[in-house]
């Protein structure tokens, strides 16, 4: 099964992602600049195309292109995964995950969430400053829950909690199609 990876990453949590699955699945990989320069008979020659971006408030970036051209590739295997700094398993990530694909995208494609983490050495200024603040206000606000302050205090600092073993129902998914008989 052919296939190619598409990014797009600020800081580099997503694009380790892209390569970790590209290397698993021997697959091409591209920065979404790059696949916007490509003509659509580009990606007639692949069997399935995956998407990765990171979490802005709750979205997940630059997805307009993919999901722009998804249902001109209804017959590839598409998946999509979305890298965030929420920890897995939380209401947040549920409802970004619920809200990323309509009912007919969800038919055919598949949403999958890879824990990222938080790097502001590397974050454009005015990110920095948006998070920052995200983390302040979380702390500080008025009648703030425990939860809330272990939240601001999380988000207010460097993590890495990207970790391999979240491309694997990425992957699983891919290698269905390409194994169908098992
Ligand atoms: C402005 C801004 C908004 C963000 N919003 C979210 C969010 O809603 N949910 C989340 O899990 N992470 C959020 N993040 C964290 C990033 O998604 C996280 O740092 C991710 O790992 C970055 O991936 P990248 O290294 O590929 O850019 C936000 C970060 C920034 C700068």
């Amino acid at each position: 099964m052919k296939t190619v990876v598409i990014y797009t990453s600020q800081t580099g949590f997503t694009k380790r992602y892209a390569e970790w699955i590209a290397k698993r699945m021997n697959a091409d990989i591209l920065d979404l600049k790059e696949a916007k320069k490509k003509p659509d008979s580009f990606f007639d020659g692949y069997d399935a195309i995956v998407y990765g971006g990171w979490c802005m408030a709750g979205k997940v970036a630059k997805c307009g292109w993919f999901l722009g051209k998804v249902s001109a590739w209804q017959g590839k295997r598409l998946a999509i995964f979305a890298v965030g700094c929420s920890p897995d398993g939380t209401p947040e990530v549920a409802a970004a995950m619920k809200q990323l694909l309509t009912d007919e995208q969800r038919k055919y494609i598949k949403a999958f969430y890879c824990q990222g983490g938080i790097n502001y050495d590397r974050m454009s200024f005015p990110y920095r400053m948006a998070m920052k603040m995200f983390a302040g206000s979380l702390k500080n606000k008025k009648n703030a829950t425990a939860k809330d302050k272990e939240m601001g205090e999380f988000i207010a600092q460097n993590h890495d909690l990207a970790d391999i073993r979240f491309i694997e129902p990425v992957v699983a998914y891919l290698e269905e199609k390409k194994n169908p008989a098992s």
